[in-house]
Formats: C-alpha cells, sequence, structure tokens
C-alpha cells in the first residue's frame, strides 16, 4: 500500500520539536506539486512559538490541534503569481495534500485546519500574521510527533464510480 493509506489526520502531539529539515522536506513536497499553468503560487509562513500558536489555536472552534503542534505551515495563495485566478484553491489544495503525505512519509503527524474561504477565520489569521492583501491565508498545517497510533480506515466505495456515463 502507498502512504496515500497510511495518511490519517493527527491532532495529539509530543511535547518534542520536528528538526528544521523534515520540516524543509514538508515545503520541499508541498512545492512539488502540480499548479495550473505551472504557476506555483504558494507561498509559507512556518510559526513555532508558543505565543503564536496559541493564538492560532483560537482563531476558530476546529482549530485547537494548533497549540499543541510543534509547527504550523500556514499556506497562502498568491493572487499576483497565480495565472488562472480561479485555478489557486485547487493549486493549494494539491499543495496541502503533498505536505500531508510528506508528514506521513516522514513518520510525523499532521492535519490541515480550514481557513480560506470562511472570511471570520481569514482576516483573523491575515491580521495577526501580517499577510498582505494580494496573499490569501489558504490553510493552517499542524505538524508534530504523533502521541498515539490509529487505525486508517480505507474508503473505497464502489458505489461511488460510474463507468462511461454518469
Ligand atoms: C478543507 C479541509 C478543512 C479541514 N479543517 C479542519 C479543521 O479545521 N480542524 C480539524 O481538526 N480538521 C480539519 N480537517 C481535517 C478533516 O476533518 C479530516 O481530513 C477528515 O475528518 C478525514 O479524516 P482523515 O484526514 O483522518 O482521513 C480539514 C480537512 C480539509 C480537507
Amino acid at each position: 500500500m502507498s502512504i496515500i493509506f497510511k495518511r490519517k489526520s493527527v491532532r495529539k502531539f509530543r511535547d518534542e520539536k520536528v528538526p528544521e529539515e523534515l520540516i524543509e522536506n514538508l515545503l520541499k513536497a508541498g512545492m512539488q506539486a502540480p499548479s495550473s499553468c505551472n504557476a506555483q503560487p504558494w507561498e509559507f509562513i512556518v510559526v513555532s512559538k508558543r505565543e503564536d500558536k496559541d493564538a492560532i489555536s483560537k482563531m476558530h472552534k476546529f482549530a485547537k490541534p494548533a497549540a499543541e503542534a510543534s509547527h504550523l505551515i500556514i499556506t497562502l495563495g498568491n493572487l499576483n503569481e497565480a495565472k488562472v485566478i480561479g485555478m489557486i484553491e485547487q493549486d493549494l489544495g494539491a499543495c496541502n495534500e503533498n505536505i500531508l503525505l510528506q508528514a506521513t512519509h516522514e513518520g510525523l503527524g499532521a492535519v490541515w485546519l480550514g481557513f480560506h474561504p470562511i472570511e471570520d477565520r481569514t482576516l483573523k489569521l491575515k491580521k495577526y500574521l501580517e499577510i498582505p492583501d494580494y496573499c490569501i491565508p489558504f490553510s493552517v498545517i499542524c505538524v508534530g510527533w504523533p502521541d498515539s497510533e490509529g487505525e486508517v480506515k480505507l474508503r473505497y466505495d464502489e458505489s461511488k464510480v460510474h463507468f462511461d456515463r454518469y
């Protein structure tokens, strides 16, 4: 089974720092993603200070895992770099998934916290991290050493697959 079938969201982390070179591997994986017209319209903010992680964990009710993570990777979509603006969410989605898969490969735990397109969330993140208007605060990915092992449930459902016509 490929790494795809081992990935799951991890929301509980051990109190242990992730080495910077592993964080760099996650960023390399993110930047290796496919993107419309190969525009690569992503940028990243890496956050590791306790007070910043605490503040981000309070930005919405599903953001609590941010407090215990070793690092947060904030993924941004740069509107000045995108060639097809309407595709920027897809570009960033591919980038995010690559980061999650690389984290699984490294034995790390990670969870994607949704921010874009919920304005109340993105405005808080923009203000706090001083993100310029030409960047969409797309998501926060929490990264750390997983605190527990969990089962991955396989989801293949043949009723969702159509051949030749719907
Ligand atoms: C766009 C998006 C937004 C998400 N937002 C959150 C979030 O705010 N908080 C959270 O704990 N998990 C969040 N998740 C993780 C999902 O809850 C998780 O992927 C889903 O329950 C399936 O579980 P799995 O990742 O373990 O397969 C998000 C995932 C996606 C793709």
